[in-house]
């Protein structure tokens, strides 16, 4: 595809077909979120490929969770059981944890070289014809799964789900660059 092109097909899956990703895709996403630019080249992503078991184990965990909340506890409505369905029905599902010191300044710059490395996976699938959900979701239920996975001391960022899309989604509305540019009357933009 072109650069172009894959900047556009980008968009966010919500439903899946049951078609397998080959390992070979798998293998190619990974190999991109690595070259992804770090601070100070920390490199702070480790990646965790869920087998079927566990992807069910926890979008049951994330329904759970839901249920157990008052409505709008956290003051935002939660998308969380629509994510637990995605988790349960795309190809695979990856969880990018956070390795290192929780110290505020070396935090922030570890979690902007996460996205990075998550939107190299993404943009990566996209390429190779394959769709994808950013599910931060997962954070909801964070401490169940790292006593399920025996994960300690890392920060799970966000999973992200990878398949073949049942249909392509409409592109959502974007906010006016007039709105976005700060300085808009010092920049020349399109
Ligand atoms: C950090 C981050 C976390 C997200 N978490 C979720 C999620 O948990 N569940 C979900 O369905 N979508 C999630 N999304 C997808 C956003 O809802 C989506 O990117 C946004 O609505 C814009 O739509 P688009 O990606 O199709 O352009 C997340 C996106 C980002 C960048």
């Amino acid at each position: 595809m072109e650069f172009k092109e894959v900047i556009n097909e980008r968009l966010t899956t919500l439903k899946y077909t049951d078609q397998k990703i080959k390992k070979e895709d798998l293998n190619k996403i990974i190999n991109n979120a690595i070259i992804a630019p770090s601070a100070k080249n920390r490199q702070p992503w480790r990646f965790y490929i869920l087998n079927k078991k566990e992807r069910d184990k926890i979008a049951d965990m994330m329904d759970a969770w839901e249920k157990g909340i008052k409505e709008n506890e956290f003051g935002i409505v939660t998308t969380i059981h629509r994510s637990a369905n995605i988790m349960r029905t795309a190809s695979d599902v990856i969880l990018v944890y956070k390795y290192g010191e929780k110290v505020i300044y070396k935090e922030t710059v570890d979690i902007l070289s996460i996205g990075a490395a998550i939107e190299n996976m993404i943009l990566t699938a996209t390429d190779l014809g394959i769709s994808s959900t950013w599910l931060a979701d997962v954070r909801f239920v964070l401490d169940d799964i790292n006593q399920y996975l025996k994960i300690k001391n890392m920060d799970l960022m966000s999973g992200i789900a990878f398949g073949y899309r049942a249909k392509k989604p409409n592109r959502k509305g974007r906010y006016p660059k007039e709105y976005l540019i700060l300085n808009k009357k010092d920049v020349e933009y399109e």
